[in-house]
């Protein structure tokens, strides 16, 4: 089966990253999200991120209005699954959310309709039995920001097929994706390394081992992260972190796993990171400035 039009549940970080990449790689792309404005933030984001293209010479204007030519919001979500092949969904990281919409969107899709979960750790097995078709239900886990990282998890539940996955590794590297395939399991590959290893940064800023800044300092020359581990905690929010922290924990009854208390405090304090301005460093002024703990 050739996928040709897509659906994207959700506008936000991930979701009009996905949308976008979707588009630049030429799928027919319909981004839905509850209010007009959320649609409106992500197709702005969209198009700054391909001005940043154009800018450095990496994409052409006639590619940048073509990419946003075949990207269009909508908000009925009957309307936007009605005729589309494949349903990536990145709404919020709530199990409830998630299954009722999965039902909603598994009642008025095509049959042939395949159904991806941008999930970073809820169940793809228990998703997908919530609808009729859980050998097209499937895990494609992007990470952020979406047209830079170069991954796409591909997550297997218990009934995937293996012709879904097949599907969706085309697609994942039509938009220019490494693919890795995972078993389903908490925290798939990736989180399964990335939450513990943030979570032991924050463990030793809890105990006074280093400054937030010499913390990130050492990661980032010592290993060659990107960015450090608290940089990172602040980009990806803390608020995600706990929530996947204490999953984990649920999950396998293993309290290796557990989140720091500082992390839990920061995020009763909603001092979650970048999106709120406020996390391990202060977002406010003209560049980030390290918190004291
Ligand atoms: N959208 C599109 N392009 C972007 C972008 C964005 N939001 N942010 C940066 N870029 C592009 C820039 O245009 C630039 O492109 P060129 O190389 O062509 O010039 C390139 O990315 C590098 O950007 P900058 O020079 O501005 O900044 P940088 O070198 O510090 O890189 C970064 C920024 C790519 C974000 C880098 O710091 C990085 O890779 N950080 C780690 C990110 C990471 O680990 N992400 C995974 C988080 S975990 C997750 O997502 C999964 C989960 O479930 C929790």
């Amino acid at each position: 089966m050739e996928i040709k039009k897509i659906a994207v549940l959700g506008a936000g970080q991930m979701g009009n990253g996905i949308a976008h990449v979707c588009a630049q790689a030429g799928y027919e792309v319909i981004m839905r999200d509850i209010e007009q404005k959320f649609i409106d933030k992500g197709m702005a984001t969209i198009k700054k991120n391909l001005e940043r293209g154009l800018k450095k010479g990496r994409i052409t204007q006639e590619e940048v209005d073509a990419t946003l030519g075949r990207i269009t919001g909508e908000l009925d979500l009957k309307a936007v699954v009605k005729d589309v092949d494949l349903v990536i969904e990145a709404i919020p990281e709530i199990v409830k959310l998630k299954l009722d919409t999965w039902k909603e969107v598994d009642e008025h899709a095509p049959e042939h309709t395949i159904l991806a979960s941008n999930t970073s750790s809820i169940s793809i097995t228990q998703m997908a039995a919530v609808t009729k078709r859980p050998e097209k239900f499937i895990g494609m886990h992007f990470f952020n920001p979406v047209p830079v990282m170069g991954l796409v998890e591909i997550i297997k539940g218990q009934a995937t097929e293996d012709e879904t996955v097949e599907i969706i590794k085309t697609v994942s590297e039509k938009v220019g994706k490494k693919t890795v395939l995972v078993n389903e399991a908490p925290g798939f590959a990736v989180n399964r390394l990335l939450v513990p290893a943030i979570n032991e940064a924050v463990f030793a800023i809890q105990e006074g081992v280093a400054t937030v800044e010499d913390m990130d300092l050492a990661i980032k020359m010592g290993l060659n992260w990107p960015m450090g581990p608290l940089t990172l905690a602040d980009f990806v929010g803390l608020d995600t972190l706990l929530y996947i922290s204490d999953y984990f924990v649920e999950e396998f009854k293993d309290s290796k796993y557990r989140a720091p208390a500082l992390l839990r405090k920061m995020v009763r304090a909603g001092w979650v990171g970048r999106k709120a301005g406020k996390g391990f460093y202060d977002y406010s002024g003209d560049k980030p400035k390290p918190m004291r703990f």
